[in-house]
């Protein structure tokens, strides 16, 4: 069996969906905090917190985990700049509980979400997994902590470890079941799609006046169902042995904010009011990513690689959502 924590949440739910249809057994942990239980349908749910130390210790003597997917987590780059606290605390002290955990059960694989956000501004496009990490929000440098003590127990207790970097993700799963619902949003695709559709009043466009063709911001956008794929790939290699990794996980192909509102408007058919605000603190201009050590190691190659065709999944979701 294989434990998923933040299950219930976004890629976690992508994630656990796919490992069942692969014929793996998914052990779904969430609190549902940002989760939804509508979303946990692939495996045995236990509703709880990673920082209950007594649970996890529960869930690893009752289930045969194998190994572990680590999805959970708070993701809000804004709230980790005004509550470092809750960020700290969630994605680095929890993670530790449960690295903990699995180390006294004697599970010693995990994979784990990390981020682009780790390498902060890029000194060079695309980045590739040897660029310098040096985080520049509280969300990136918990993140970059965890991948420290990742090798850090590897080096001690021989705990292998897939880091796994993504861009953005965007799109839903193709089958309508899951997508993306967060609340709030902070996305864009979802955004331009609740402007196209009136849910809100605009899409606000922060910053028009960057070093990009157009002003906007450029980044690389990755299909959710792309990024379950590569999952069961890491775990698979790490059950056939394969050694630490980290790994970006991109398209690498960057779209603007401006690409983006017209590709939402060709999908919808529908226009997308937008509103010109000043740049947000600490966004880079460009984040796009190289994929190619996935690709190579793995054998991993993204399946959605028109930005249409990831909206679209998206747009299918949002009207099923929002029942439009
Ligand atoms: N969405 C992206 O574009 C993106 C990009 C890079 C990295 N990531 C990382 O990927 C992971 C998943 O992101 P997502 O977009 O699916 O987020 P999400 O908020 O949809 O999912 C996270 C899930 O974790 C659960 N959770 C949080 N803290 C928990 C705890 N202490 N105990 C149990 N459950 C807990 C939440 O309830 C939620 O269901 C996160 O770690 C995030 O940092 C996401």
């Amino acid at each position: 069996m294989i434990l998923v924590t933040g299950a219930a949440g976004y890629i976690g739910a992508h994630a656990a969906k796919e490992l069942a249809s692969k014929g793996y057994h998914p052990v779904l942990l969430d609190n549902l905090v940002h989760g939804h239980r509508e979303f946990v349908r692939w495996g045995a749910f236990v509703e709880g917190d990673l920082a209950d130390t007594t649970l996890l210790h529960n869930i690893f003597k009752t289930y045969p985990i194998r190994a572990v997917m680590h999805f959970a987590g708070f993701a809000y780059v804004g709230e980790s700049v005004t509550d470092p606290a809750k960020y700290y605390r969630n994605n680095v002290m929890n993670t530790l509980n449960l690295l903990e955990a699995m180390r006294e059960a004697g599970v010693n694989k995990i994979i784990f979400s990390s981020t682009c956000a780790t390498y902060g501004i890029p000194g060079e496009i695309p980045i590739s997994e040897v660029h310098p990490q040096v985080p520049i929000n509280p969300y990136g440098r918990g993140k970059l902590m965890v991948e420290t003590v990742l090798r850090d127990f590897y080096a001690a207790y021989g705990m292998r470890h897939v880091v796994l970097r993504y861009f953005n993700a965007a799109g839903a799963d193709p089958g309508g079941d899951l997508g993306e619902w967060h609340d709030p949003e902070t996305h864009l695709i979802p955004l331009a799609l609740d402007a196209s559709m009136g849910r809100r009043p605009c899409l606000r466009i922060f910053g028009t006046d960057y070093r990009t063709p157009d002003g906007t911001c450029i980044r690389d956008y990755i299909h959710v169902s792309d990024l379950a794929t590569a999952h069961v790939y890491a775990l698979e290699y790490l059950i056939s042995g394969g050694q630490c990794l980290a790994l970006n996980l991109g398209n690498g192909q960057g779209f603007s904010v401006r690409e983006i509102v017209a590709a939402v408007e060709r999908v919808t058919g529908m226009g997308v009011p937008v509103e010109e605000a000043v740049r947000r603190p600490g966004d880079p201009a460009v984040l796009v990513g190289s994929a190619a050590k996935a690709r190579q190691i793995l054998g991993w190659q993204p399946q959605y690689v028109s930005i249409e065709e990831i909206i679209s999944t998206a747009w299918s979701w949002h009207r099923k959502l929002w029942g439009r």
